[in-house]
């Protein structure tokens, strides 16, 4: 049976049909395990074709673990990780971030999940003084959770006031395909040009199967992440797989025709939806992520047509996310199912 399209999440989608092909084509021969072999090889210069030469580059299994231990390498437990309250960090890993680091996360309420420097400036007291814990980190995500962009300008701003305080700037980028076709801008220019010390690199929610990186562009502070990320449970040993998608991945612009491709169907998702007078869409429309207010009387009815989460039960905030393989048609029969469900 065919599964109707999905509005939950980019994570329901399937994998992209050359992702496959690229693990069926590295599933020949012994390679030695744990990142020894030839695809892994080819794949780190991938990354060093996007991010430039003087990076640092570790494959791992899930964003979550990503973040958790790109997080733990700078910091001690007596330090704090600043970050939107709206952060995967702080609402979706479970605690894993405080679990792993040991650290305080201190977080800043947004409108639309982005932080800036007059901000994090508010919270920067206590400095030196035993009592308080001591920022270390700024962690921003990039696209934010609320399906908007931070401008390249943006992370500039915040990467200049970080490590004007001896802070590092960690950037999720679960979804920065979607930010970086958003932008129509590189990964280069979007991080190692704008001062991100960290960045957590997303492909499964963008055609991968499986398969995230965390990137160093200071090679001083990843010394110790390769011990790090085995204690972590994050080391993959039939690694040849994880490279393999990412080679192809990052080759002949799937990432970008992926993203583009799911950004766009949230435009024409969005532009149908600011139809529809009973619902308010709350957050610019700038990735992949579309969130609105819905009657509340209506949430069940539309769920039971197609299942979506709900983002903030009181006011009745819902999301909706498009992925690379969403198609016109789709969005179509979606909207129409709501129109349905809102004329009762
Ligand atoms: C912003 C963000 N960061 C990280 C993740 C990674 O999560 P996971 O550990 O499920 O791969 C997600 C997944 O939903 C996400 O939305």
């Amino acid at each position: 049976m065919l599964a109707k399209k999905s509005f939950a999440s980019d994570n329901n989608a399937p994998v992209h049909p050359r992702i496959l092909k690229a693990i069926r084509n590295a599933n020949q021969g012994d390679y030695i395990a744990y990142g020894d072999d030839p695809y892994t090889e080819k794949a780190v210069e991938k990354f060093k074709e996007h991010f430039g030469k003087n990076i640092d580059v570790y494959f791992m299994l899930t964003g979550t673990g990503a973040n958790v231990l790109g997080l733990k390498t700078v910091t001690d437990s007596f330090n704090s990780i600043i970050t939107a309250e709206t952060a995967h960090i702080n609402i979706d890993e479970c605690g894993a971030p405080e679990k792993f680091t040991g650290c305080k996360l201190i977080t800043i309420p947004t409108a639309n999940g982005k932080i800036t420097v007059a901000e994090i400036k508010k919270l920067m007291h206590g400095i030196g003084d035993a009592h308080h814990s001591q920022p270390r980190v700024v962690s921003i995500t990039q696209s934010t959770e609320m399906g908007t962009v931070y401008k390249k300008k943006e992370i500039e701003e915040v990467a200049n006031f970080a490590h004007k305080n001896s802070m590092i700037l960690h950037m999720d980028g679960a979804r920065i395909a979607n930010a970086a076709a958003s932008l129509s801008m590189g990964f280069k220019k979007l991080t190692t040009d704008t001062g991100v010390d960290i960045l957590s690199f997303g492909g499964t929610k963008n055609g991968m199967m499986l398969g995230e990186a965390v990137i160093f562009f200071n090679k001083e502070i990843s010394e110790n992440f390769k011990f790090i990320r085995k204690q972590g449970a994050q080391l993959f040993s039939k690694m040849r797989y994880i490279s393999a998608q990412f080679i192809e991945y990052l080759s002949n612009d799937l990432w970008l025709e992926n993203a583009t491709h799911a950004n766009e169907m949230a435009k024409i998702l969005e532009k149908e939806i600011r139809k529809i007078d009973k619902i308010k869409i709350t957050q610019p429309v700038e990735a992949n992520g579309i969130f609105a207010i819905v009657p509340k009387k209506y949430i069940p009815s539309l769920q039971k047509k197609s299942f979506f989460y709900i983002w903030n039960e009181e006011k009745g905030e819902v999301r909706w996310m498009t992925s690379f393989n969403t198609t016109r048609a789709d969005v179509h029969d979606f909207v129409e199912s709501i129109k349905e469900v809102l004329r009762k």
